[in-house]
């Protein structure tokens, strides 16, 4: 029996599919556990499967010890885990691909929505308590049809939230690393450019690609110039992908018409201004934030540890 540690609260189902097997020790707290906690509970583990608020660092590796032999994130994305410190030990690291593709697509298409149509604006007025009536030039947005999704990163949730964005009636261009799939191009008539014309020809950019040192600020104020004046920005992927001083900026000088954000630079703040300004929609990270996908994702999680501790490759490697 091996010590599996579970770094914050997960749906019981997992919890139950790991204790079926090993010892577990799962954080309960109704906060994120704090860093010396986690530090000390990891001390022995052959498992951590770990929540996107831990950072799971060297320290982290080493406060575990050499017998710890894998990280498993409950997250698609995994910027939170030093991947080569893990490789470097003999750790294997690990993800949840694939179970969160349709719910944090629909968020993206949500936002795309309500930026577009303004609907965070209606609800706010709504709830102030303002007289309001119908009014042929009241709060209007733009459509969709004809107009332009540029997607940045042409991975499952990219391609989910084109799939989307097409029976909204956009053209799709796209920006990814390597061309994809010739018959799901075909499908979604999707047309792949670089980054520059994708962000002159969108009427709404949505990013999609995962955080790294080679996309911190991919979306800074250079880039953000060169979107039309009438264009949203959406981001489901990650906050520090875009500088959020320079979105702020951009939102107030109107330089672009509006944005729809899920997460931050500095998750959970938010910056300052982005709070005071109306042509921006914020959501607290809610991109995989349904009972069916959490479920999935803390499963697939689940085994992730078990394979590798039974000494089987998991079914999501990252390393
Ligand atoms: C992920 O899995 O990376 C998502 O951001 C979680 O909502």
């Amino acid at each position: 029996m091996s010590r599996v540690v579970v770094t914050g609260r997960v749906p019981e189902a997992a919890l139950e599919k790991l204790r079926a097997e090993h010892e577990v020790d799962a954080w309960q707290g109704p906060e994120s556990i704090g860093r010396e906690e986690l530090l000390r509970r990891v001390a022995g583990a052959d498992a951590v499967v770990s929540l996107l608020t831990e950072r799971i660092d060297a320290e982290l590796l080493d406060a575990a010890g050499p017998q710890l032999k894998v990280v498993a994130n409950v997250a698609v994305g995994y910027d939170n885990i030093d991947v080569p410190a893990c490789t470097e030990r003999g750790i294997v690291a690990a993800n949840t691909p694939g179970v969160l593709t349709d719910a944090t697509a629909d968020i993206a298409m949500g936002l795309i929505l309500m930026s577009t149509r303004r609907l965070g604006e209606g609800e706010r007025l709504i709830r102030s308590g303002q007289a309001w009536k119908w009014g042929m030039f009241f709060l209007l947005g733009s459509s969709l049809q004809g107009k332009t999704l540029g997607v940045v990163g042409m991975g499952g949730i990219g391609q989910a939230t084109a799939r989307r964005a097409k029976a909204f009636g956009m053209e799709i261009v796209y920006q990814s690393r390597s061309e994809i799939d010739p018959q799901i191009a075909a499908e979604l008539g999707a047309r792949r450019v670089d980054l520059n014309e994708l962000l002159t020809v969108s009427d709404v950019v949505s990013l999609h690609c995962p955080y790294g040192p080679a996309t911190h600020h991919l979306i800074g104020a250079e880039q953000l110039a060169a979107m039309k004046s009438s264009a949203y920005l959406v981001n489901t992927a990650r906050g520090p992908i875009v500088d959020e001083a320079a979105l702020a900026s951009a939102l107030r000088e109107g330089q672009i018409a509006g944005a729809g954000l899920d997460v931050y630079e500095h998750e959970p703040r938010v910056h300052p201004e982005l709070l005071e300004l109306e042509n921006v929609v914020l959501l607290p990270h809610l991109g995989s934030a349904t009972v069916e996908t959490r479920t999935a994702m803390a499963m697939l999680a689940a085994d992730n540890a078990l394979a590798v501790l039974s000494g089987e490759g998991p079914p999501a490697p990252i390393n």
